[in-house]
């Protein structure tokens, strides 16, 4: 080899590499700006709904045909792979669960009280996953009305 001594240049190099002295080096310190926001279900910002099983909750959505409607489109994009429809019950998801979730559109429903039925998917309960922070309420008292009606 014509230059022995350029491996042992290469080892100081990268032993001495890393002496820097750490301290001085660029680092964010705790509280400094940019401050990332906290995410959106940390910290209650508009005010948090107050939901407690068994209390009596009010449907504001008038149960209109434009209600029902729109209660059904949000039902096949968020419960029907699990709960199914009318015609394919259970669907994807909810085949692969033992047992399946119920089938929500057999009628059975009627019989619960509207706020049972708005506390039941709003908070969850078992293997049944809570939507209080995936819909608005609005939207969830929509649904309400679709799950009660025959549509
Ligand atoms: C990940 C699958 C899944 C999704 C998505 C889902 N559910 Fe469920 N749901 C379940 C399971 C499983 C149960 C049965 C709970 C148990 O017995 O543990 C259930 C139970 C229920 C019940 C009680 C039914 C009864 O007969 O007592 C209601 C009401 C309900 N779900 C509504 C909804 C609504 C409304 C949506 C959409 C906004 C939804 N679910 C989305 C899995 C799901």
């Amino acid at each position: 080899m014509s230059k022995p001594w350029l491996p042992l240049l290469l080892g100081i190099f990268v032993m001495t590499a890393g002496c820097d002295d750490m301290h001085d080096q660029v680092a964010i310190q705790p509280q400094e700006a940019p401050r990332l926001s906290a995410p959106a279900e940390a910290v209650p910002v508009t005010g948090k709904e107050r939901l407690i099983f068994g209390q009596q909750q009010n449907n504001p959505q008038a149960n209109s045909a434009e209600s029902r409607q729109r209660g059904a489109a949000l039902y096949t994009i968020n419960c029907a792979t699990c709960h199914g429809g009318k015609d394919n019950y259970p669907n994807q998801v909810g085949g692969h669960f033992n047992p399946p979730p119920p089938n929500l559109r057999d009628g059975h429903l009627a019989g619960y009280d509207e706020a049972t039925l708005y506390q039941m998917f709003s908070l969850g309960f078992g293997r049944m996953p809570a939507f209080q922070l995936r819909l608005s309420v609005e939207d969830r008292w929509h649904l309400v009305n679709y799950l009660r009606s025959d549509d």
